[in-house]
């Protein structure tokens, strides 16, 4: 049967109002709001989320090859909307492993997948997605600023229709889903290539306390980092502890 769509003026954060609801979702339910006081990035950071600009959704997905899926599965997602956003700004957004979007070499958009299920069993996955549409400097206060080079769709096209691009946000992501599920990343792989904001880059990664610098290649069918090493080695990083940075 068909997925809904709800749409909040505010709320704490999309992904934990879906969270909250798992029981009752179909896959491709879809919660979006104008505004999130809590909404959130990966290990806790905030996400910052000003009222009436940007779009803030999530998207319930149930995977039936289990948890293990879940990386793969992110890295789609943000095949998927930057190809999306790109039909708008002329192939100015770019992926960054594993689950980010940047235009400009700054960071526009962020992935942040959340799951529950145990290994074995499918699990119950939600795709929360934040996209900076026509946030502005002097929207952010002061108290929350962003730590990063960010940037926003209106710096690369004027006039944004939030409810259309969220619409097809919804469609494709829906119709890619369901490739992956049938045929893992497989069909994404040259995608993501197209799209890699780092590849031949140097690049470092940050993996606790460690270190690792080397040039970006991709990545592997598993969805892992490809990292070339001075040696000449290509080691593959897999892992949600690892964030990547310019070098
Ligand atoms: P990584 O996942 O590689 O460590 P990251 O530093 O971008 O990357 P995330 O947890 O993925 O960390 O994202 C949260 C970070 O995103 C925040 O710490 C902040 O720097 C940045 N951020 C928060 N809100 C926005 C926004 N609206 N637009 C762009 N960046 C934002
Ligand atoms: C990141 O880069 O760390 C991911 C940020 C994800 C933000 C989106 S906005 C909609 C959804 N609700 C949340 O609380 N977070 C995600």
């Amino acid at each position: 049967s068909d997925s809904n769509v709800i749409v909040e003026p505010v709320i704490d954060s999309t992904n934990q109002y879906m969270l909250d609801r798992i029981p009752h979702l179909q896959s491709g339910d879809t919660c979006l709001a104008e505004y999130q006081s809590a909404g959130r990035g990966r290990r806790g950071r905030q996400w910052i989320s000003p009222f009436g600009c940007n779009l803030y959704l999530s998207t319930y997905w149930k995977l039936e090859q289990g948890p293990a899926a879940a990386i793969g599965l992110s890295l789609v997602v943000g095949i998927v909307i930057a190809e999306t956003l790109n039909k708008l700004c002329g192939n100015k957004v770019k992926v960054k492993w594993p689950n980010d979007l940047y235009m400009n070499d700054k960071k526009l958009a962020g992935i942040l997948v959340e799951l529950t299920g145990k290994t074995g069993d499918a699990a119950h996955i939600i795709i929360g997605v934040g996209i900076n549409i026509g946030m502005s400097k002097n929207i952010i206060q002061k108290e929350e600023t962003i730590n990063q080079a960010w940037s926003a769709l209106i710096d690369e096209i004027e006039n944004v229709e939030r409810n259309e691009l969220a619409g097809n946000i919804i469609n494709s992501l829906k119709e890619s889903l369901r490739i992956f599920e049938k045929q893992g990343l497989k069909p994404f792989l040259s995608r993501w290539f197209e799209l890699d904001n780092f590849l031949g880059r140097k690049v470092k990664l940050l993996i606790g306390n460690d270190i690792v610098v080397g040039i970006e290649k991709g990545i592997n069918e598993q969805g892992a980092l490809l990292l070339q090493k001075e040696n000449g080695e290509i080691i593959p990083y897999i892992g949600g502890e690892i964030s990547l940075r310019s070098n």
